[in-house]
């Protein structure tokens, strides 16, 4: 406890969280990357490689699942959380792609938490199928085994990446989890049943090669926190945290700000800066309620120019306006300090633009959504419109030279959130930001 307490004393870190406050894809990883030249290390503390984080340095793009978006800087350390659902092979992957790129990719900077559930083949095997079954009423899952993984860690019967470096307690694990996922294969889904040793087998090469990158991220945070700041680097939205998202369309783990603490191991007092990252418009890949999704041009010219397209199963990105009561009721969740607001450039050269300031529903008129599940569904949004601007705004580095109705724009959402918009990026490469003072 002392310790802890120490690691906040003056000269210390901050532990600050990033984390998306729309469905996901609000250029995170654009964040992240950013933030890192003035950290000591990265952290992912939930979701796995649902997660499509894109990264672009000087024109060159990388897209990340799994490994933190400070993965670019040099001598940062990268860390993967308990709190994260790990896809060994896309993993394994993602280092190779990156190592021929001569990125540092080592133990000496990249460490996975003993903790951090493994998905296996089963589980994706398990998505897939329930989505089938699903027909109609799918979630529009990734595919990548995300909720089936997260079931078995609430059932007990997960696998760890610590069991790792036990060949034989690995295989006992497996046979365990088995019994019961045979038993739907055959009997429910129509698929073979998996035999336990060949998927025992099959994972051997990829656990032995991870073993040397098992560690305690948990310490690790504690100690980088007495000399330098950690990011706590968000995946997915707050509107698809499995409790406070639009549920059941939502994905498995807490996606928001808090979840930072309990996905990486460290106190929740340590998280003294929030950044929200916002999207000036609103996207969401997969089903579920969307009330100010836009199906005309306008909609069409943001996907197209927005370039929205999903990062990790390359689906179209639905397209809608700017969101406030969305935005608000993820303040009211996830407690931001400031904003990073993304795409901006995007709205360039619309004659107007309209923002949901609150919804009506049942004949009342709502500022933050109302709780009933499925009511999303049937809100009427309540819009406000305001000028747009004509002018390309990729090449701005500063806020004063944006043009008028972008500032106003910005400060709309401001005053509504009552929060700063601390940075605004107006393209999608590392340097096309602006940073307020
Ligand atoms: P994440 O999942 O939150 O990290 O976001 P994604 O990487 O899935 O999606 C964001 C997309 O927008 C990526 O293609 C980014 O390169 C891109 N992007 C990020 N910020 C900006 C921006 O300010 N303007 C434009 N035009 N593109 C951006
Ligand atoms: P990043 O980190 C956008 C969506 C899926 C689906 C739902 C459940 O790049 O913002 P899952 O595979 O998690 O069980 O799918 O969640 N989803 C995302 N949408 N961005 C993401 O991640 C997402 N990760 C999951 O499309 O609707
Ligand atoms: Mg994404």
């Amino acid at each position: 406890m002392a310790e802890l307490r120490n690691s906040q004393a003056p000269g210390a870190g901050r532990g600050i969280v990033i984390h998306g406050a729309q469905w996901g894809d609000e250029g995170k990883g654009k964040i992240v990357d950013l933030l890192t030249e003035s950290a000591k290390a990265v952290v992912r503390f939930q979701g796995g490689n649902n997660a499509g984080h894109t990264l672009v340095v000087g024109g060159e793009k990388t897209v990340l699942h799994l490994l933190p978006s400070g993965i670019l800087h040099d001598g940062k350390a990268c860390l993967i959380g308990n709190g994260v659902v790990l896809d060994p092979e896309v993993l394994c992957q993602e280092m190779d792609t990156l190592a021929k790129k001569g990125i540092d990719v080592s133990p000496e900077r990249l460490v996975i938490s003993k903790k951090t559930h493994v998905i296996m083949p089963y589980h994706r095997l398990l998505d897939g199928a329930r989505e089938t079954l699903l027909a109609g009423s799918k979630i529009g899952t990734t595919g990548r085994g995300i909720g089936p993984c997260y079931e078995d860690k609430m059932a007990r019967i997960g696998i760890r990446a610590g069991d790792f470096a036990d060949p034989d307690l690995l295989a006992k694990k497996i046979a365990r989890a088995l019994v019961e996922k045979n038993a739907l294969f055959t009997k429910l889904y129509e698929l073979p049943a998996l035999d336990p040793g060949a998927v025992a087998e099959a994972l051997a090469p990829v656990a032995k090669r991870l073993v040397p990158y098992l560690g305690d991220v948990s310490s690790i945070i504690q100690k980088t926190l007495a000399t330098g700041d950690v990011l706590f680097e968000g995946a997915q939205g707050t509107h698809l945290d499995i409790d406070h998202g639009t549920y059941p369309f939502v994905t498995s783990s807490n996606t928001v700000s808090g979840q930072a603490a309990a996905g990486s191991g460290c106190a929740p007092a340590v998280l003294s800066r929030v950044v929200a990252v916002v999207k000036a418009y609103t996207t969401r890949v997969g089903s579920g309620p969307f009330p100010t999704e836009l199906f005309g041009t306008v909609g069409d010219y943001l996907q197209s120019k927005g370039g929205e397209f999903g990062a990790t199963t390359g689906r179209k990105r639905r397209c809608g306006w700017l969101d406030l009561v969305l935005l608000r009721e993820s303040a009211r969740l996830s407690g931001p300090t400031d904003i990073a607001l993304t795409k901006l450039d995007v709205l360039s050269g619309l004659f107007e633009i309209k923002i949901c300031i609150g919804y009506r529903y049942k004949g009342k008129v709502y500022e933050y959504p109302p709780q009933e599940e499925g009511a999303l569904e049937f809100v009427e949004p309540i819009y406000e419109t305001m000028p747009g601007w004509e002018e390309d705004i990729t090449g701005i580095t500063a806020w004063e030279d944006l043009p008028l109705a972008a500032r106003e724009y910005v400060s709309r959402i401001e005053q509504s959130l009552k929060t700063t918009c601390s940075i605004l990026s107006v393209g999608p490469d590392r340097r096309q930001t602006i940073i307020r003072g």
